[in-house]
């Protein structure tokens, strides 16, 4: 059914989809606060085991104001980069509460997070050579490749034997060499075996596999299980959600039993990225051009893949909504359109062959799920500017939280030659 989702967790609060449009313009990214702090606590009792902490992944949104509610919410947080990190502390996060994940980078890099107190991991063992050389004595943790992992798509498995992603096992005795080289601390492990997983099975089964490697260790103060939970995309056809109540029961049960065993102290950690926020965003459209081409009835919008490059990169769904203007829904007049952007290529898509109510120029479509990989992946491509972003509270008022890009932001980093 069309507009299910947002009308049945009044998303929009006091307001509506075309009035934010007309104050904020379009495209526009639009965030509900509720929906945002929910999925928080969600995620923050997912294990029922007191040593257990969500770390929110950064890189699925790093808006600030979106930041400081998740940190308000209590959960520590996981970052990729020296600037994720920069907003992670602009946001309130204390540097103990803040985790490195490093891939590839440079020493300033990995000096950035030392000199800030901030924990980070390594996961090649030149790596991890590199840190001592330059930190040695200090704290490190080091990333684990389980041997297998899971994903939406290939590009997003990040655990096995086809990725660039952690340490096997069988380097383990390397790992305790270059620790004892240079006399770091390894306090913990990590792992991050995928993104988008609708069942535990198999991130259950990548933690008893990291528990056995966590046991070939001395002194760990944490092991983290990474993310990957996936939401239901397919909201319209009734996809169910993670089921995380028995799922965090099984991991619970794996937990206490490995810490009553080995270290009654561990913390456990996971790294949620998508779960927390994707289900908190919409991503605001307009209709302003439609034609038939060979079969195909194109919707052109201002929704082009610098907006939102999930559909082109990885073949992902969001369900659509549609706010015609000034008319009411017509279900008589469905047909299958495919939506496109104002992008400058070919795969220029957002969804291909939808069966939806007619649309007339002027009209507003709706990408649900939006919130996570959306605003963190857009881009200037063809000089298009980034969407504003905006909050819907808890009150159901809306307040801006972060400003369209204008032309001269296109202009800025540039260096002119004055002479
Ligand atoms: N931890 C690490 C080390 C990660 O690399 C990631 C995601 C996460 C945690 C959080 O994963 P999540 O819970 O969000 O699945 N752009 C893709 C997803 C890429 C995920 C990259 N790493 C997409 O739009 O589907």
């Amino acid at each position: 059914m069309q507009n299910y989702f947002t009308k049945k967790v009044n998303f929009y609060g006091d307001t509506n989809p075309k009035n934010l449009v007309s104050e904020y313009g379009s495209p526009l990214y639009v965030y509900n606060e509720k929906i945002l702090r929910q999925r928080c606590r969600d995620m923050a009792d997912f294990i029922p085991y007191s040593n257990y902490k969500a770390s929110y992944s950064t890189k699925a949104n790093s808006n600030l104001e979106l930041l400081k509610i998740i940190r308000e919410e209590g959960l520590h947080a996981d970052a990729m980069s020296p600037g994720e990190i920069h907003l992670l502390l602009a946001a309130g996060f204390r540097p103990e509460q803040i985790f490195y994940i490093g891939n590839n980078v440079s020493v300033e890099e990995m000096m950035f997070a030392v000199n800030k107190g901030i924990t980070m991991s390594v996961d090649s063992l030149s790596q991890l050579r590199t840190f001592g050389q330059f930190n040695p004595g200090g704290n490190v943790a080091v990333r684990i490749n389980p041997g297998f992992g899971i994903g939406h798509h290939d590009k997003v498995v990040t655990g096995g034997k086809d990725t660039k992603f952690g340490i096997n096992d069988d380097c383990i005795p390397e790992i305790k060499a270059w620790i004892k080289e240079f006399n770091l601390n390894l306090i913990g492990i990590n792992q991050h075996i995928g993104s988008l997983f609708m069942e535990g099975d198999t991130y259950i089964q990548s933690v008893k596999v990291i528990l056995q490697i966590a046991e070939q260790f001395e002194g760990l103060r944490f092991i983290d299980m990474g993310g990957g939970f996936g939401i239901p995309y397919q909201k319209q056809d009734n996809e169910a959600p993670l089921e995380l109540k028995s799922f965090g029961e099984q991991l619970a049960i794996l937990l206490s039993a490995w810490a009553e065993r080995n270290n009654p102290d561990i913390m456990f950690m996971s790294e949620p990225g998508r779960y927390i926020v994707a289900e908190s965003g919409v991503l605001l459209g307009t209709v302003h051009a439609q034609k038939e081409n060979s079969g195909v009835n194109y919707v052109g919008t201002d929704l082009g893949f610098n907006v939102l490059v999930r559909p082109v990169m990885y073949d992902a769904w969001h369900d659509i909504e549609v706010y015609p203007i000034d008319k009411e829904y017509a279900y008589s007049s469905e047909k299958r359109v495919t939506i496109v952007g104002n992008i400058c290529e070919s795969g220029d898509a957002i969804a291909n062959n939808r069966k939806l109510p007619a649309l007339s120029i002027g009209d507003i479509i709706g990408v649900v799920d939006a919130g996570a990989y959306g605003y963190s992946m857009s881009s200037n491509y063809n000089n298009r500017l980034r969407p504003a972003e905006v909050l819907i509270q808890r009150d159901g008022s809306h307040r801006l939280i972060r400003r369209r890009d204008t032309l001269d932001d296109l202009l800025q980093n540039f260096c002119t030659d004055k002479g």
